[in-house]
């Protein structure tokens, strides 16, 4: 999908062979946080989202609730009141930088009975279909027009149903909940999604009066309501964010404790890395990775699965992680289709990987990573090429580096802190060039 320039870009420079050492506290979840902005459509009364991650895509999902004519004020706590919107079209300029918009679908058809959305295309990690979300919708009674660029949807009043999925959608199942809490009857929607930030919506929206059952599992059941009422609620955590830097430490070598996190999240996760040869201690809140650089990193095969399996959005940073193993990983990506866009650049940094069809790679360990120049084509390859920077010899440039700005809080920052030779240099952004989006 191509979008228009992003307005402000960076370069981050890395010299890598440092070990990490030290605390991070984890951001609030970009995944959770963009659906419940999305909520406060659903309601005249204002919304207190609290531990909003300070990333460029609750900035631009901010921006576009503005544009609907409600009000977005704060800082990482953020006040939103949307009594005063008064559009259900999200314009193409803002709407087409974020796939996400897709979630306003939902909520505006709550709100007004009609929306219209940008249509998020293809991007580079896979089809990225929306063919579920228009169906359950359909089922409930909207009318949906689709053409190449847009979404138009109509409908009188909402109505709960029975909804199938045939493979459990993230967004999908999102749009589905902020269609049925204000719609007549009750939905049910089996193979839901279970991530973290699917249960937090849904608890979110429990605050505000809605009526949800089964939370964390396939099977959510929605008895709609007449109307949802204010709220305040704390973001949940990032887990994405935590088994990032949790793979990075596995990766370079220290020890980093994981503050303001839930490990319970990423207990897939955190297996592997024991599997692999990392240290593993996890508590209430926290919990703590290192691994001691003289020994070296078992091979241990990984494929991606719907939460509760290991996360698509860190397959990027394990297949960097495996790159310092002794021997081959095989490393299987089931939940997108087209999810090795990293591999080529992490080629130019010395990784060996062959990528067999669409489903497989074989990082062939261990691997002499050098610094090099690289591009970043997306947010969690760029995670992942900032891991392989902190393993290679010598200073590496991450060019684009306003992808990782996009759901990483201060990546930079937090990284520097617990040791890592890492710079981060405003670059000029030529304003007509077009720029590839967005997870
Ligand atoms: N799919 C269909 N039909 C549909 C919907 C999905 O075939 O109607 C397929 C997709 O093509 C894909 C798979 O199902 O192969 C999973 O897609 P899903 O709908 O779950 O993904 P999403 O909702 O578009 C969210 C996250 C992604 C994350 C995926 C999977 C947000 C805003 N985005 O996307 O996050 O990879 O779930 O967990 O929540 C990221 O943060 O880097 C990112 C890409």
């Amino acid at each position: 999908m191509k979008g228009p320039a992003p307005r402000q870009d960076h370069t981050l420079r890395i010299t890598g062979g440092m070990q990490l050492a030290g605390d991070i506290c984890v951001s609030g979840s970009k995944n959770a946080a963009l659906p419940e902005m999305a909520a406060s459509l659903l309601t005249t009364d204002a919304l207190r989202l609290n531990n909003v991650p300070r990333v460029t895509d609750t900035a631009l999902m901010g921006e576009i609730l503005t544009g609907l004519g409600g009000r977005c004020d704060g800082d990482g706590s953020l006040l939103l009141k949307m009594a005063r919107a008064r559009t259900s079209r999200v314009p193409d300029e803002l709407g087409g930088r974020m796939r996400a918009t897709i979630l306003l679908l939902g909520a505006l058809l709550g709100r007004f009975g009609q929306a219209r959305v940008p249509r998020p295309g293809g991007d580079d990690i896979g089809a990225r279909r929306i063919e579920q979300h228009l169906r359950g919708l359909r089922q409930m009674g909207a009318r949906i027009e689709e053409t190449e660029t847009e979404i138009v949807a109509e409908v009188d009043r909402l109505r709960g149903q029975r909804i199938v999925f045939d493979l459990p959608t993230v967004t999908g199942t999102e749009n589905i909940l902020l269609a049925a809490v204000l719609a007549e009857g009750r939905t049910e929607i089996f193979n839901a999604a279970r991530e973290p930030h699917v249960q937090d919506l849904c608890r979110l929206l429990g605050k505000m009066g809605a009526r949800i059952e089964g939370i964390g599992t396939e099977r959510l059941v929605v008895d709609g309501v007449r109307d949802l009422g204010g709220a305040e609620h704390t973001v949940i955590a990032d887990y994405l964010e935590a088994g990032t830097y949790a793979i990075a430490v596995a990766a370079a070598g220290g020890e980093l404790r994981i503050d303001c996190s839930r490990p319970e999240d990423l207990n897939v996760v955190l297996l592997k890395l024991e599997l692999a040869g990392a240290h593993v201690e996890a508590g209430d809140g926290w919990f703590r990775v290192g691994r001691r650089t003289r020994t070296r990193l078992k091979p241990i095969d990984m494929s991606t699965w719907a939460y509760p399996g290991f996360p698509t959005d860190l397959q990027a940073q394990y297949m960097a992680m495996m790159t310092q193993a002794d021997g081959d990983t095989v490393i299987s990506e089931y939940v997108h289709e087209n999810r090795f866009q990293h591999v080529s650049q992490l080629a130019r940094m010395g990784a060996g990987v062959t990528v067999e069809g669409r489903l497989h790679a074989v990082v062939h360990g261990p691997c002499r990573l050098h610094g090099t120049e690289v591009a970043i084509p997306d947010i969690r390859s760029g995670a992942a090429l900032v891991i392989a920077a902190l393993c290679a010899e010598g200073e590496s440039v991450l060019h684009h580096a306003w992808h990782v700005d996009r759901g990483y809080e201060n990546l930079t920052g937090k990284l520097a802190a617990v040791g890592a030779q890492i710079t981060s240099t405003i670059v000029d952004v030529d304003p007509d060039a077009p720029s590839r989006t967005y997870e």
